[in-house]
C-alpha cells in the first residue's frame, strides 16, 4: 500500500527560456488517484517531468515524504509512462523484452543476473494484466499500433511493482472499449498506488479521481472533481469550451 507523499513547492519551470509553470504549491498523498487536466501546452507533461526528475526546476522543489526527491530513490518507487508520440525512435525489441527489461533494471541486487522462471512469471502477469493479446508478446514494439504500446509502456512502469504511477495520456491511442478497461485497471491500481494521470477526458476515471490538478502554465486549481469541474473554475482555463466539458461531466453523472 503506497503511503508516499509528494510535495511540489512554489515550482517555476522553464524551458528555453519560456516559463512554462509558475508558483506551483499542492500536495497529494496515496493511495489515490490525482487527474492533471488543461489544454495542449498547459505544462501537464512538464509537471510529470519535473516530478521524476528529468527537468530541473528555476525554482522551488519537489519533495518525496517530506524530503528533496532523490532520482535514485525515485527511479525505484515511481513508475512513468511517457506521452506517446508519433515521432517514436525505433526499438527493434519485441514487447516481452521491454517489459523484461524493466523487471531487470529495476532489480534491487545484481541486475545483470539472468532472468529466472518467476520474472517470466511477473512479465506474464503484467502483460495479461494491461490486456495485450498474447499473440502481440513477442512482436517488435516499434511496429505495433498505438493502444498495443501505450499498454506495453504502462505494463513496462507495472512490472517492478512501483508505489507510485505517473502516467501520462494512457488512454489518448487505445480504442473505445479498451479505454473502459483501462480506466478500470487504473482504477484499481489507484486502490492501493499514489497514481498522477494527465488526460483530456477526465470523465472516462472520474469514479476513481480523488483529485484534480486543473493547470495552464501559470494559473492552477486543485480540488475534489466536483469544486473544478465546475464552469466557474474550468472557464479559467478553457474559455468557451468550459461549457461542452462541463456538459460532459453532467452526462456522465446521469449515467
Ligand atoms: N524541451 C522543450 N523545450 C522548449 N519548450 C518545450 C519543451 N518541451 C515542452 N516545451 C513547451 O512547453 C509547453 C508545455 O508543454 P507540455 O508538453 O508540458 O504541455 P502539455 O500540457 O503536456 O500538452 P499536451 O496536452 O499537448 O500534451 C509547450 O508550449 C511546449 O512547446
Ligand atoms: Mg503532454
Amino acid at each position: 500500500m503506497s503511503v508516499h507523499v509528494i510535495g511540489v513547492e512554489d515550482l517555476e519551470v522553464e524551458l528555453n527560456g519560456e516559463k512554462i509553470l509558475s508558483g506551483l504549491t499542492f500536495r497529494i498523498e496515496g493511495p489515490s488517484l490525482i487527474q492533471v487536466i488543461g489544454p495542449n501546452g498547459a505544462g501537464k507533461t512538464t509537471l510529470l517531468k519535473t516530478i521524476i526528475g528529468l527537468i530541473k526546476p528555476k525554482r522551488g522543489r519537489i519533495t518525496l515524504d517530506g524530503v528533496p526527491a532523490d532520482p535514485k530513490r525515485l527511479s525505484n518507487i515511481v513508475g512513468y509512462v511517457p506521452q506517446m508520440t508519433l515521432s517514436e525512435v525505433p526499438i527493434p525489441i519485441t514487447a516481452w523484452e521491454v517489459v523484461l527489461n524493466s523487471l531487470l533494471l529495476h532489480r534491487k541486487r545484481f541486475p545483470r543476473i539472468r532472468a529466472g522462471k518467476s520474472d517470466f512469471e511477473k512479465v506474464r502477469k503484467t502483460l495479461e494484466l494491461v490486456d495485450l493479446p498474447e499473440d502481440r508478446w513477442h512482436k517488435r514494439f516499434d511496429k505495433m499500433s498505438g493502444g498495443e504500446r501505450q499498454r506495453v509502456l504502462l505494463a513496462r512502469a507495472l512490472v517492478y511493482d512501483p508505489q507510485i504511477l505517473l502516467l501520462d495520456e494512457p488512454l489518448s491511442a487505445v480504442d473505445p472499449l479498451g479505454k473502459v478497461e483501462m480506466a478500470e485497471l487504473i482504477g484499481k491500481l489507484a486502490e492501493s498506488k499514489l497514481v498522477m494521470v494527465t488526460s483530456h477526458d477526465p470523465i472516462l476515471l472520474l469514479p476513481y479521481t480523488d483529485k484534480i490538478i486543473l493547470l495552464n502554465r501559470s494559473y492552477y486549481a486543485v480540488g475534489k472533481p466536483e469544486e473544478i469541474l465546475t464552469l466557474d473554475v474550468l472557464k479559467n482555463v478553457y474559455g468557451e469550451s468550459a461549457i461542452l466539458l462541463e456538459s460532459h461531466v453532467h452526462i456522465s453523472d446521469e449515467h
